[in-house]
C-alpha cells in the first residue's frame, strides 16, 4: 500500500511511525509532515485547510489510501472531494465533521437523541440576547463559540463580567473570528476528563484505549490552557463498568443517532466525556484523533494500523482485529520557552538520538523541521508544542520513568515541558478551555 498522512502535528508523527511498522506498506507521504516524519516518508508541502491542494496531490500521486490528522480539511469537506473520486481515505463527511465544526449542531444533535450532556441554556447570535441571557443561567457557565476558533472557544467562568467580555469579543469585537459570531450556553460539569475515541466504518465501530489528556501549561494544573501539555492511557481510567455504562448510553445511541439522521460516519471519532457524580456526559465530540492523545493510543498498538486503516475505508472494519498492549503509555510534550503565548522558532534541537536511547522511548516529532545542509542540517523548533516522548510498558510508573528519563537528554533553548503527567487533572473553571497551538 502506498499511504498519504494528511498533517504535520505529534498525532501525525505517531501515525506514520505506527505505518512504518506495517509489512503491507510500501511508500508514506506525509502532507506537510515535520521532521520528524521526514525520517519515516516523504514530506509533501501544503497547507492542511486547502481541500484543492490536497486533491491535486492525491491526484499526482495516487495514494492507495489516504488518512486525515486535522479537523480542518474535513471541515473543509475532503472526504466529500475524494468519495467523489472514489479514492479510498479514513475520514468523515462534511455533513458529520459538524459534530466538530459547528457547536450548536452537535449540541442539537445530542439533545434530539438524548444522549447525556450538559443542560443547554440556548444558542444566540445576537449579542443583546446572549447579554440577556446571563440573567436567567446557573454559574458556573460554559460559553462555547460555535465554529472553530483555534481552540480559543469555549470558557467555562463564575464571572458575569467575564462571560460578557467573552462574548463581546465573539459576538462584537470578531476578536474570535468567523466561529464566534453564534455562540451557545451551558451548564458547567464537573467531574474528571476521559478521552474515548473509537474508529468506525460507519456499521461497525472498535474503541481505542482510553486516554485521558493534560491541558494546562504548568505543574499542578496551573497556567493556560494549550493543545495538551500530555497524555497517558492504562486500562484503569476505564473499569468494566464505567467501560459498559459509556458504551450502552454514550457509544451505542450516538451510533444509533447518527444512523437516525442520516450522517454516515467513518474515520475517527472522538467523545470528549466528562466523569460527573451522575455518570458519563458528553462535553465535545471531536471528528479526529486527539493530539497528544493520538501518540498514547498509537504506542499501545499491538495490530497492523495500515490493514485495519484499510479496511475502515472499504467499510469492512472488524473490531476483533484491534489488540492492544497491556499496561500503560504516556506521551510527554516538550514545548516552545513562552507556549501557549508567543514563542521563538528555529531554535537547534539537540539529543534526539541519546534520548531514545536512554529511554527506550520513541521521539515523535510535532513543531519541527529538518534544516537544510546549507544550513548545517540538524532539526530546529518550528512551533509551540515541539516534541511528544512516547513510551508503553506494562504499568504507568514504568512508562513514566522511561518518557522523563528520555527527556532529560533533550535540550533546546526554552524547553519545558510538565513534571506531573499521569496525575490527576483538575475542571477548568476560570479559563478559556483547549486552546490549541498558536
Ligand atoms: P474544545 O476542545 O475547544 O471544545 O474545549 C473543550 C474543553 O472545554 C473540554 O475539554 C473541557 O475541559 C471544557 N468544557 C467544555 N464543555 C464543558 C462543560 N459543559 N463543563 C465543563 N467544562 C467544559
Ligand atoms: N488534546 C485535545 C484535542 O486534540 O482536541
Amino acid at each position: 500500500m502506498k499511504i498519504l498522512v494528511v498533517g504535520g502535528g505529534g498525532r501525525e508523527h505517531a501515525l506514520v511511525w505506527r505505518l512504518t511498522q506495517s509489512t503491507k506498506v510500501e511508500k508514506l507521504w506525509c502532507a506537510p509532515g515535520n521532521g520528524g516524519t521526514a525520517s519515516d516518508g516523504e514530506s509533501i508541502p501544503v497547507d492542511v485547510g486547502d481541500v484543492a491542494a490536497l486533491i491535486a496531490i492525491a491526484h499526482k500521486l495516487q495514494p492507495d489510501l489516504t488518512v486525515i490528522g486535522p479537523e480542518l480539511p474535513l471541515v473543509h469537506g475532503i472526504a466529500d472531494a475524494f468519495r467523489a473520486q472514489k479514492w479510498p481515505i479514513v475520514a468523515p463527511l462534511r455533513q458529520a465533521a459538524q459534530l466538530e465544526g459547528s457547536k450548536i449542531f452537535s449540541k442539537d444533535f445530542l439533545e434530539r437523541h438524548n444522549l447525556p450532556t450538559a443542560k443547554g441554556y440556548g444558542a444566540y447570535d445576537a449579542a443583546r440576547q446572549a447579554y440577556a441571557a446571563l440573567e436567567t443561567v446557573e454559574w458556573p457557565l460554559v460559553i462555547k463559540a460555535d465554529g472553530l476558533c483555534a481552540g480559543k472557544g469555549v470558557l467555562v467562568t463564575e464571572d458575569k463580567q467575564e462571560a460578557r467580555d467573552f462574548i463581546a469579543r465573539g459576538m462584537e469585537k470578531n476578536e474570535l473570528g468567523a466561529g464566534g459570531k453564534r455562540i451557545l450556553l451551558e451548564e458547567a460539569l464537573e467531574g474528571e476528563e476521559l478521552s474515548f475515541i473509537l474508529l468506525t466504518d460507519g456499521r461497525r465501530w472498535a474503541p481505542m484505549v482510553p486516554t485521558r489528556d493534560h491541558k494546562r501549561a504548568f505543574d499542578g494544573n496551573e497556567g493556560p490552557n494549550t493543545g495538551g501539555m500530555g497524555a497517558y492511557s492504562t486500562d484503569d481510567l476505564l473499569p468494566p463498568a464505567l467501560r459498559e455504562t459509556i458504551i450502552n448510553t454514550i457509544v451505542e445511541p450516538t451510533m444509533r443517532g447518527l444512523a437516525a439522521d442520516g450522517i454516515p460516519y467513518q474515520g475517527f471519532l472522538y467523545i470528549g466525556l466528562m466523569l460527573t457524580k451522575s455518570g458519563p456526559k458528553i462535553l465535545e465530540f471531536n471528528c479526529r484523533l486527539g493530539d497528544p492523545e493520538a501518540q498514547a493510543i498509537v504506542a499501545r498498538m499491538d495490530f497492523d494500523l495500515a490493514e485495519v486503516l484499510a479496511d475502515v475505508a472499504a467499510g469492512r472494519l472488524d473490531p476483533e482485529k484491534l489488540k492492544w498492549r497491556p499496561g500503560a503509555s504516556v506521551c510527554l510534550v516538550l514545548a516552545s520557552g513562552g507556549y501557549p503565548g508567543k514563542f521563538e522558532a528555529g531554535k537547534r534541537i539537540s539529543g534526539l538520538t541519546d534520548a531514545e536511547e536512554a529511554g527506550q522511548a520513541k521521539v515523535l516529532h510535532a513543531g519541527t523541521t529538518r534544516q537544510s545542509a546549507e544550513n548545517g542540517g540538524g532539526i530546529v523548533t518550528s512551533g509551540g508544542r515541539v516534541l511528544g516522548i512516547t513510551a508503553a510498558r506494562p504499568t504507568l510508573d514504568a512508562a513514566l520513568a522511561a518518557v522523563y528519563q528520555a527527556a532529560t537528554k533533550i535540550h533546546f533553548d526554552g524547553m519545558h515541558y510538565r513534571k506531573d503527567i499521569g496525575a490527576y487533572t483538575a475542571p477548568l473553571l476560570g479559563k478559556v478551555a483547549g486552546s490549541k497551538d498558536l
